[in-house]
């Protein structure tokens, strides 16, 4: 046996120490690294699977400034009661007589009452395609695109049937108010929103006594759905697009724009069809002759504005059609 002398001993345990120290910082790096990508030193997990998330707010101080995770975007009996602010704002926009409290208790005897989409995650990849109204899809052939997303989210009255070469067949979810409502498929969510109780009542008249038929204008007495996948867009939603993305341009949001900004809070990618004007400056539908959108209501302008802001920041993609 080779007996070393004291020192050389102290020499060997002090490299094997500074060794198992140095190894001890490697591993601890690479972990770092592969936990939370290939920065070392970003301290948050990427928010999910997709290649960019639309959830996050590290790459654009615009849009951190703007999005708030923690919104309530659908109403439960839960979360239903309203802040004083909401409250009066959202009252004032289409007054009526209804009593909200007793409206809310009624309607979630009737529909699903849970929380949606709390399943956000390092692990999700939920892609999404918001289709508006716009006669930019005519002559597209975006149909195919659009059904390959998880998510399709059609706005109103927006037709599929006689036009799914260009705006395709599949339908997720449909956004629309007593107003605007068409008969759904069952694979298809219905997503009330609501700019007045007697919306609400309307709702709840739709699936039971059918004895609502007149808003403002004539309203269906009933639609076809299934019941068990209706959601209604929380009030505070309405007023935080309103405040944080709309700026308060316009009285309130259009129906387009809260529905763009319900996906950014819903989906981790979001692709835009059929937004904005034709490329002939016309704002009419693909599927009649209608104008609109123009002259309402909303903050257009800045609407338009904000979204194509949203796709400098990376945020979303908007396929601007053909015609
Ligand atoms: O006309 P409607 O409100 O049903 O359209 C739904 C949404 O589609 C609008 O709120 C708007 O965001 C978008 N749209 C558009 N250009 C059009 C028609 C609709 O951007 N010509």
């Amino acid at each position: 046996m080779v007996v070393l002398p004291l020192r050389h001993h102290c020499y060997i345990t002090a490299l094997l120490s500074s060794t198992t120290l140095l190894l001890l910082l490697y591993f601890q790096n690479s972990v770092l690294v592969f936990t939370y990508g290939s920065y070392g030193f970003v301290s948050e997990r990427s928010p999910c699977a997709c290649h960019t998330c639309v959830a996050d707010r590290g790459n654009s101080n615009w849009f951190s400034e703007r999005y708030d995770p923690n919104v309530p975007l659908l109403l439960n009996s839960t979360n239903s009661v309203l802040n004083a602010n909401v409250s009066r704002w959202w009252n004032e926009l289409q007054s009526d007589a209804g009593n909200y409290a007793e409206v809310v208790d009624q309607v979630f005897s009737l529909f699903p009452d849970k929380e949606h989409y709390s399943d956000t995650g390092s692990d999700r990849c939920r892609t999404c395609a918001v289709v508006g109204n716009s006669g930019n899809l005519l002559g597209s052939n975006y149909g195919p695109l659009i059904d390959f997303h998880d998510f399709v989210i059609r706005i109103n009255k927006g037709p599929s049937k006689g036009y799914e070469k260009d705006v395709g067949s599949k339908t997720t979810h449909r956004i629309v108010y007593p107003e605007s409502a068409i008969d759904l498929d069952n694979s298809t969510h219905l997503v009330l929103l609501p700019f007045k109780i007697l919306d609400i009542q309307w709702l709840i008249s739709a699936f039971t006594t059918k004895n609502i038929t007149q808003t403002y204008v004539q309203v269906p007495s009933t639609i076809k759905a299934d019941k068990d996948k209706v959601m209604i867009l929380h009030p505070e939603f309405i007023r935080y697009v309103y405040d944080n993305w709309a700026e308060r341009h316009g009285r309130y949001p259009s129906t387009g724009f809260l529905t763009l900004i319900f996906a950014l809070h819903i989906c981790d990618e979001v692709n835009v069809f059929g937004f904005g004007a034709t490329s002939g400056g016309k704002w009419h539908h693909y599927f009649d002759k209608t104008l609109s959108y123009e002259n309402s209501v909303h903050g257009g302008t800045f609407e338009n504005e904000t979204i194509h802001r949203l796709l400098q920041e990376n945020k979303i993609l908007i396929h601007k059609g053909w015609t």
